[in-house]
């Protein structure tokens, strides 16, 4: 059991140690992490942590308290709110990221609901199957039934669909701007419609694209209406840790009017620790997030954006030109910004992936169908020539397996990327499973989690797998 040091360790010791920790971290400087870290160069990195470690220790618990922090998170929110076609009703909050901004508008949307329609008692949200799980996630914390709708062929909410699945239950429609998995701006205007026909909410995703997709529009490229401007949207979410390059705890929900977000806030005010307000999930919240967001919005504003996302959007029309040039690769469906699904209908894609990470390249496996996933970020300007060759290499590679290998590399190829993302100990128990599950023999090195979820024929067993790597993350090394 891993106890605390006895001892006191030195500074110099502490921070050496956490050094070597990053040693099999990836390593996003490079332009060749295509997912989770949104980097667009050193000066506003600084920025962000200069800003983060002036506002380090205050909190935005209690606003009375930091005038400062009230300050920053209020014109970041009107800031959000104007870029998203908002008036003078609109209003928000700040979160913590994605995730707590939609559990924020799911709750509100319930607590409208217990109000409005009363007469629902098993109420239902309506999701898009490409919708983030995120809501799956609120559904599941606030007891309500989230109903999946399949998709169209070009990866958009299907609106026949989702009109046919609305139920007298149903209390909220949902669609992104854009998905995550394939980049594709669903139909908002459509969906809108559907939700004001039947007097229900409507919450678009942006957490994306929405401090991108406003800027793609302004450099010319088509972008169909997604946001407030539209009537029927409700509540937006949109995340400044991503396209807005904050420091990561940075999103914003909104909605449109107050009466609305009203639903969204906690009061306790019975306690002996005196009367408790709360606007979002969390309580304490780091004061430095709030203000590393003030600071980039303003370092940047509308000029910088437009720069910024210039070049992304090159970048993007680049890698699109490149990759569907590509024998046997192709990017799925047509995505608005610069969110790409990489598929193939010759090749193993994961056996792509896997090339590519050997090629020190991090990329995600999406299933559903089997594609790589590309958050195009500033980051890859620099590196998306190289990327492609890399890519070409790796399609070439691939095409020497024949279709009959295509199950076993479909879960070596990818067991070997999750062996580059998953401590060692994880790996050996998660081989151990896969291998009692599949009856197939322990393969060299066991399957990556979304390899496996192709593999595997019963849905359970992967749930089950998925909480054992959850389960087994936190031990500590023996
Ligand atoms: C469309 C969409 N919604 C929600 C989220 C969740 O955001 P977070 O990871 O910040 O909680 C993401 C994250 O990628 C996303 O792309």
């Amino acid at each position: 059991m891993l106890t605390l040091p006895p001892t006191k360790s030195s500074r110099e010791t502490v921070l050496a140690a956490m050094r070597a920790a990053r040693d099999r971290d990836a390593k996003w400087q490079e332009g060749k992490t295509f997912s989770l870290v949104y980097y667009a160069g050193d000066e506003i990195l600084q920025l962000l942590k200069d800003a983060y470690a002036l506002f380090f220790s205050e909190n935005g618990l209690n606003p009375m308290a930091f005038p400062s922090l009230n300050k920053f998170e209020t014109e970041v929110v009107a800031m959000t709110a104007a870029l998203l076609g908002g008036d003078e009703e609109t209003v928000g909050n700040m979160t913590s990221g994605g995730t707590e901004s939609i559990l924020m508008a799911v709750k509100a949307a319930r607590e409208w609901a217990r109000v409005n329609l009363p007469h629902i008692t098993a109420p239902e949200i309506l999701l898009p199957a490409s919708a983030h799980p995120a809501f799956d996630k609120a559904a599941h914390y606030f007891s309500l039934q989230a109903v999946h709708v399949p998709i169209t062929a070009d990866f958009r909410a299907d609106i026949a669909a989702m009109r046919a699945a609305i139920t007298p239950n149903t209390i909220l429609l949902v669609g992104s701007a854009p998905t995550y998995p394939h980049g594709i701006v669903d139909p908002i205007a459509e969906l809108a419609t559907l939700a004001r026909e039947r007097a229900i909410l409507f919450h678009v995703d942006a957490c994306v694209g929405g401090f991108m997709l406003p800027f793609v529009r302004k450099l010319g490229y088509p972008v169909p209406d997604f946001d407030f401007r539209v009537p029927g949207v409700t509540s937006i979410s949109v995340d400044l840790h991503k396209y807005a390059y904050a420091a990561k705890g940075a999103s914003v929900i909104l909605y449109r009017n107050r009466a609305l977000r009203r639903h969204q806030f906690f009061v306790h005010t019975d306690w002996a620790g005196g009367i408790y307000a709360s606007p979002t999930m969390t309580g304490t919240r780091p004061g430095g997030a709030i203000a590393a967001a003030w600071a980039i919005l303003n370092f940047l504003g509308e000029e910088g954006y437009l720069a910024l996302n210039d070049t992304v959007m090159k970048t993007v029309t680049k890698l699109r030109a490149g990759i569907n040039a590509i024998e046997g690769l192709r990017v799925l469906g047509d995505p608005a910004m610069s969110i790409l699904a990489i598929g193939s209908d010759a090749l193993n894609i994961y056996e792509v992936a896997d090339e590519m990470t050997a090629r020190g390249w991090l990329i995600d496996r999406q299933q559903f169908p089997p594609s790589l996933h590309l958050t195009v970020t500033h980051a890859h300007a620099a590196s998306a020539d190289q990327f492609l060759a890399d890519l070409a290499d790796a399609a070439a590679r691939a095409r020497r397996f024949s279709f009959a290998k295509f199950a076993n590399t479909l879960q070596v190829g990818a067991a070997r990327a999750a062996a580059r993302v998953l401590p060692p100990r994880v790996m050996s128990a998660l081989t151990a499973r896969v291998s009692a599950l599949t009856g197939a023999g322990v393969p060299k090195r066991s399957a990556a989690m979304y390899g496996m979820m192709a593999s595997l024929p019963n849905r359970g067993d992967v749930n089950e797998l998925v909480l054992d790597v959850l389960d087994r993350l936190t031990r500590p090394e023996d």
